[in-house]
């Protein structure tokens, strides 16, 4: 996510801002800005690219002052530019801010904005907070009133820092969903939305919560709730060394990831459900929403862990939408002459957006004259600007090359989609008001599928010396099968192979002893009873199993040798939560064998060669 850093004190605020980002960049981001208040004027600078870029675009000298803030942006709505790149400021220029997380209003707010005369400058949602604060303000409210009250009318997720001409000696903070701390210094505050940005200066801080602000001056601070109450802050001392703070306390940064799933599956959601029509809005697949909805076959392609969510879509697709779908690795989609119609949809799937393989399957879709949407996480991507419109599933940076919350993200985007679709096809209202009702409670059941990891670091030990491991699984918790050997055997280096389970009897079966461990997930659905049957066979040849089942299903506990209960859902959204153990299995498995979680061997986090 991006990146803020804030300063106001009596020293150079520049260099800290600064050095601060440049704590912040393992984050990733696209473009970096600064702004400084001196002498009653504000300066900003940003630039497009790396925080390099941005020192080569500014001289040093020119940035003088002892107040000032600082971003790196991770594109969410808006190409990364130089336009787009954080501080944003209000017409005139006397406010001026940085902003983390998602306005879901943003339009409905801009338009009412430009409606009264202010101009925008940007394709952000972030801009229309300095507008929305200028236009409070001028109709004579304090700046601190119009601080708040633009925040409470803004929706969805924020940390941002403000400074103004109005008030030319104070920092302004606000937080709502993402994080912010503020270090006290000697006579000098900093701001930023991850300690590791300030604790090469003090490791005394408070954190803001959700729906409160800070508005610090060289004398001091005061916080309060967005509602204008008066708080304390307890003053807490950091003992994390830096490279601890930068996973935000998480061993490796695949753990981190895993973890911020009920986030980040929320966060793909945000602003794109319907619950009173049932519905979902997909903004980004407006140009090419005719062609989408009236797609005669749809084509999936996509590599690895993407892939893997690719399968799970067909089945959700064809399921509700009763539209064919056909889904294949890119690198073979696009040397096969696929025998395309120009009513047919071809959606690409990368996190990356850089994925050699996919953007040449994307190509020749384009050529033989398919509509091509894509599903990806980092905006601005080579795959994002080919395709003819997609969804960003807004996961934020995902660092470990094992893709976790990226995979969680893209099913929830493809669940979306075919939310979107049935819809206007021969989905009812009342059943999409169900469906919507059980989107809203997946972080819920991902954060409770995550509470799992006990028993799971148990299995780890037991089985983490094992050469092979088999994963069954049916229906929509076949594609979760594949995606669970993918996880173990890219981070732990033992073979592991996933399979329908019913496809175990025709050749997989031979392998079975008390050697080969098989992971099953055998929730609650239709194939409950022949996934049964199945762990029977493997039991009868002392294979060992272990089982993710429904939380509360008992059935299994005398057959399997481990149970992982995980919550239920609707079927099509399942593999969201089944997913969850069998990333902490391999994440457990591979810190154990000592492998190198974060970056394995022979990998790369975006295979950009063929
Ligand atoms: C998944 O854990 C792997 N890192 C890999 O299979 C990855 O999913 C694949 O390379 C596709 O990457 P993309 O989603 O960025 O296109």
């Amino acid at each position: 996510m991006c990146g803020i850093v804030g300063y106001i004190g009596n020293a150079q605020a520049y260099p800290i801002l600064i050095n601060g980002l440049k704590r912040l960049e393992y984050r990733g981001y696209d473009s970096a800005g600064v702004a400084m208040l001196e002498d009653h004027q504000i300066k900003v600078v940003k630039q497009v690219g790396k925080i390099s870029a941005l020192e080569q675009a500014l001289d040093p000298e020119e940035m003088r002052g002892t107040l000032g803030i600082a971003h790196t942006r991770w594109a969410t709505h808006g190409e990364p530019t130089q336009t787009n790149a954080h501080p944003h400021t209000d017409c005139q220029g006397n406010i001026v801010l940085v902003h983390n997380g998602i306005i879901e209003n943003y339009q409905a707010l801009r338009q009412m904005l430009e409606e009264k005369g202010h101009q925008f400058r940007t394709e952000t949602d972030t801009e229309i907070i300095a507008h929305l604060i200028e236009e409070l303000h001028q109709n004579g409210t304090s700046f601190e009133e119009a601080f708040r009250g633009a925040l409470l009318q803004v929706e969805g997720t924020y940390g941002i820092a403000v400074i103004t001409l109005h008030e030319p000696d104070k920092l302004y903070a606000a937080r709502k969903g993402s994080p912010l701390v503020v270090g006290i210094g000697n006579g000098e505050y900093f701001l930023a939305s991850d300690a590791a940005a300030i604790i090469a200066h003090t490791r005394d801080v408070f954190y803001l919560e959700d729906g409160e602000i800070a508005i610090i001056s060289r004398e001091g601070f005061v916080t309060k709730t967005i509602e204008n109450e008066i708080i304390d802050k307890k003053i807490e001392r950091i003992t994390f060394d830096l490279e601890r703070i930068e996973k935000a306390g998480y061993p490796h940064f695949m753990l981190k990831e895993i973890y911020e799933q009920p986030r980040t599956v929320a966060d793909c959601m945000r602003g794109r459900l319907l619950k009173d029509e049932g519905v979902t809005r997909l903004g980004g697949l407006t140009p090419i929403l005719h062609n989408v909805m009236r797609a005669r076959k749809i084509f999936i392609t996509a590599c690895g862990t993407s892939y893997h969510a690719g399968l799970i879509g067909e089945y959700m697709i064809e399921e509700y939408c009763r539209v064919p779908v056909e889904v294949e690795y890119a690198s073979e989609f696009r040397y096969r002459d696929p025998i395309i119609q120009d009513d047919n949809l071809v959606i690409v799937i990368s996190q990356s957006g850089e994925t050699a393989d996919t953007l040449a399957a994307l190509r020749e879709a384009k050529r033989k004259g398919a509509t091509v949407m894509g599903i990806v996480n980092v905006v601005g991507s080579t795959i994002a600007r080919e395709t003819h419109g997609g969804v960003y599933i807004h996961a934020g940076p995902e660092i470990g090359v094992a893709s976790t919350k990226a995979f969680t993200s893209q099913v929830t985007a493809l669940a979306l989609l075919t939310v979107m679709l049935a819809r206007a096809k021969t989905m009812s209202a009342e059943e999409g008001r169900q469906i919507v009702h059980e989107l809203e409670q997946l972080p819920d059941k991902v954060a409770r599928a995550l509470e799992s990891d006990t028993i799971v670091k148990q299995i780890a030990e037991e089985f983490k010396d094992n050469r092979n491991f088999l994963y069954l699984g049916r229906g929509y918790n076949y594609p979760v099968a594949l995606e669970g050997a993918l996880k173990l055997k890219e981070i732990s280096y033992i073979h592991a192979e996933g399979y329908p389970a019913a496809e175990m009897k025709h050749g997989p079966i031979a392998l079975i002893d008390d050697d080969m461990p098989v992971v099953f997930i055998a929730t609650r659905d239709s194939t409950y009873d022949k996934i049964v049957s199945n762990i029977q066979e493997v039991k009868a040849r002392r294979g060992k199993v272990i089982a993710v089942v429904s939380e509360g299903d008992h059935e299994l506990d005398s057959l399997v040798d481990y149970t992982i209960p995980v919550p239920s859902t609707v079927n099509f959204l399942q593999p969201i939560i089944t997913i969850i153990p069998l990333q902490l299995l391999a994440y457990h498995i591979a810190v154990l064998r000592g492998c190198d979680v974060d970056q394995p061997r022979n990998l790369a986090k975006s295979v950009t060669v063929e």
